[in-house]
């Protein structure tokens, strides 16, 4: 992946757009296109693009972020040498995956998420991360989905920066929940607008009644998990914890 050659151009910083509204220009023999950031499809597209955009220009540290804090979580609950079998839900082009095999033992990583172009970009740019890779919609998952996932008996689940902003519904991540074990890790990171009380995306009550009834929460760390376009940063919670029982 050569990203130095795409030719990208930002728009001027005082522009303050939601995050979800986010664009660029990206330049190539075709002309000029302008795609926003969550137009996953377009940019997965493109090898090295979303690694520009997101990681190099905006400088997001999350997967570094919530892999650390699994480790370091796992590190103080004596299993550093457990081998995990991880749900990678929302796992985009792979970045995820690569940090994950990086930072602890994994037995299987087994990659979902709900737009073909993912599944693509990780066959073309990180053939060897995933076990399996599924383009599915856990929100309505059928009996078959849900049976070639339950077979991986997962005892991890990670979500990297996938929830709320119309990307994973709140009925979706309860679903990928029920799926793994009790006393599996539980590793995610959401913008902390949405674990406040002036939410609109349905997150901060799913969160209070899980982590009332069902998670049990190690570690919830505010950080920033990228800038803006405009170089502000974007607070995010990484949340840790352990599953007690189904959702
Ligand atoms: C910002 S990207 C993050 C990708 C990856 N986790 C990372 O950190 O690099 C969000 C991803 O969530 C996926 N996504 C959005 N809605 C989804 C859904 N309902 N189910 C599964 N994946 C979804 C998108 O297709 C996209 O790949």
């Amino acid at each position: 992946m050569d990203s130095c050659k795409l030719q990208i151009e930002y728009p001027s910083k005082a522009s303050m757009l939601e995050q979800n509204e986010e664009w660029f220009h990206l330049t190539t023999d075709e002309g000029q296109q302008r795609i926003r950031i969550h137009e996953y499809d377009r940019v997965y597209d493109v090898p090295g693009l979303y690694e520009e955009v997101v990681y190099n220009k905006l400088q997001c540290d999350s997967p570094q972020v919530i892999t650390g804090l699994l480790k370091e979580a796992m590190e103080v609950h004596g299993e550093k040498d457990s081998a995990l079998r991880v749900l990678d839900f929302g796992a985009g082009n792979g970045i995820v995956g690569e940090y994950l095999q990086e930072a602890v033992d994994t037995e299987a990583i087994v990659g979902v998420d709900i737009i073909d172009e993912a599944k693509k970009a990780v066959d073309r740019d990180r053939p060897d991360i995933y076990d399996d890779y599924y383009v599915m919609d856990l929100s309505i998952p059928d009996d078959k989905e849900m049976q070639a996932l339950d077979r991986w008996n997962f005892n991890a689940l990670i979500t990297v920066a996938a929830l709320g902003f119309g990307d994973i519904p709140t009925q979706a991540f309860i679903n990928a929940f029920n799926l793994v074990e009790n006393n599996s890790w539980i590793v995610f990171n959401i913008k902390d607008r949405f674990l406040g009380d002036a939410d609109d995306s349905g997150y901060n009550q799913t969160m209070r009644e899980m982590i009332g009834q069902s998670l049990n929460v190690h570690r919830k760390h505010h950080y920033c998990h990228r800038l803006s376009m405009a170089g502000e940063p974007l607070h995010y919670y990484a949340i840790v914890g352990r599953k007690e029982n189904n959702f």
